[in-house]
């Protein structure tokens, strides 16, 4: 089968956001707790005029108007999302009258839906599709979108929202590395969303960290054995043959926290440990165990300073997006990856090898890693790719900043409003971005209709 891999990618997030060092002031919760505690700097937020619909069919449309792609040319079109807003009909389906134009209706996908693990489902079924017998030479499109809400209290500062889209072939500037593929599956109720009438999730914050961490253990794991098996580790450290690390990201402390926990596995695994290099002064944790360490901050801080240099140099900049957005939920890994390209150049991206760790609650996550292409030639895919990420900071900075007060009213209509028939928006359609597809009405038998701004 043909190498497959990831050709193009967009970006969608909201207009407007709330500064995290005024929500702190607001929540009236110490100041630096979400900015300095949990990484935070910003969080991305939709009024009543944006649902999972439209966020979807901004994104798709902006991805082919920019890529010049026809609708005839994708065979395949799924969506991984955690935001239900109908609990038969899928996206996907909404998706299909961008397609109406074209007369393609020979679509293959649906939704998938685990959590934040449903993007990472929806690529995985698309480059499935593209090895097998079925492909029929099309592209495949994934797309990850959610609106990530909490209920006023400690979670809500770690909310988010936006999409992804993902035009998946071959011939692409990143390929996804074959035989490494891990996966980590296990029955948790660390969040979930019981609740059919409400847009939040039931959430045990501290079970959702340890499960996350417990996960991230057992892909490392796994890919660092499958990757000897496959000859791409020679050394005893993934950390070495990885140019990049991109990770699920509730909250970016939680990202360094688990990039230090990757440099544990390794250190607690490793028959010699180099006391003189990498591993100086961890002599005292040679006896940590893993299921024990979730919440130790001795072993948290220790690894954490000895591997910042390292995390700086292969995670931070995956960062960029979530730190400024939030968790976006299923994109959110995705954002890591789209950030990381952005703040490349051709020339430094070229080659590199990226790990990809996706989680998402109940409990699904993988550790997967893709390669950069080498050809860098002028009108190549992978120019094409860097320079559509290349105004993804200028993007976040030209948002515009919402008081906590007004996102907390924001918050509360949502609340009110969420499932009525027959409802109007009444959010504001100016701030939107050119190019938003917005909500104008949802009628009495919940038929949702869009414009596009
Ligand atoms: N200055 C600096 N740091 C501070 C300050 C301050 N003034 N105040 C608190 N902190 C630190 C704390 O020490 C802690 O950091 P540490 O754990 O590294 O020591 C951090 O800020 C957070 O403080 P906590 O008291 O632990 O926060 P709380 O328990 O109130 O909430 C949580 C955090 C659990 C993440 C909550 O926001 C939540 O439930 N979020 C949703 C769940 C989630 O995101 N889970 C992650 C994986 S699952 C998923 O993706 C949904």
């Amino acid at each position: 089968p043909p190498e497959v891999g990831i050709v193009a990618m967009e970006v969608y997030f909201p207009s407007q956001y709330v500064e995290q060092s005024e929500l702190e002031q607001f929540d009236g919760v110490s100041s630096g707790k979400y900015t300095i505690g949990l990484g935070q700097s910003r969080m991305g937020f939709c009024s009543d005029r944006e649902d999972v619909n439209s966020l979807c069919l901004t994104v798709v449309q902006r991805l082919v108007e920019r890529t010049g792609i026809s609708y005839t040319q994708i065979g395949r079109l799924e969506v991984g999302t955690e935001t239900i807003i109908d609990k038969s009909k899928s996206v996907k389906t909404v998706l299909m009258q961008l397609f109406e134009g074209s007369g393609n209706t020979d679509v293959e996908g649906i939704d998938t839906t685990n959590a934040c693990f449903g993007g990472t489902a929806a690529l995985m079924n698309a480059v499935n599709w593209i090895e097998s017998s079925y492909w029929d030479g099309r592209y495949a499109l994934v797309i990850a979108a959610d609106i990530a809400v909490y209920a006023s209290g400690n979670a809500r500062c770690t909310g988010g929202a936006g999409a992804i889209a993902m035009l998946v072939g071959p011939n692409a500037p990143l390929v996804l590395e074959r035989g490494v593929r891990s996966c980590h599956m296990e029955h948790a109720y660390d969040f979930y969303k019981p609740d059919m009438a409400s847009e939040y999730p039931v959430v045990d914050g501290k079970l959702s960290i340890q499960c996350y961490l417990h996960a991230l253990d057992c892909c490392y794991q796994t890919y660092s054995k499958k990757a000897k098996q496959a000859g791409i580790l020679q050394g005893s450290s993934v950390l070495d043959i990885a140019d990049a690390f991109c990770f699920h990201q509730p909250y970016c402390k939680l990202v360094m926290k688990s990039f230090a926990r990757l440099m544990l596995n390794d250190f607690l695994k490793d028959p010699n440990p180099d006391f003189e290099g990498r591993y100086a002064g961890l002599e005292s944790f040679r006896n940590v165990k893993l299921e024990e360490a979730y919440f130790d901050r001795s072993v948290e801080g220790a690894f954490m300073t000895s591997s910042k240099s390292l995390y700086e140099a292969k995670t931070k900049p995956s960062t960029c997006l979530a730190v400024q957005v939030g968790n976006m939920y299923t994109p959110s890994l995705y954002g890591g990856l789209a950030s990381y390209i952005a703040c490349n150049t051709l020339e430094s991206i070229a080659g590199k090898r990226v790990v990809l760790f996706s989680y998402g609650s109940g409990s699904a996550s993988a550790m997967f890693s893709l390669r950069v292409t080498e050809d860098r030639s002028p009108g190549s895919a992978l120019e094409k790719l860097v320079s559509s990420l290349s105004d993804l900071q200028q993007r976040l900075d030209s948002r515009q900043k919402v008081a906590p007060p007004d996102f907390d009213s924001c918050m509360k209509l949502r609340e009110e409003t969420h499932h009525l028939a027959p409802y109007n928006p009444v959010g504001p359609v100016d701030s939107l971005f050119p190019g938003t597809w917005y909500l104008t009405s949802i009628d009495g038998m919940h038929r949702r209709k869009y414009e596009r701004k």
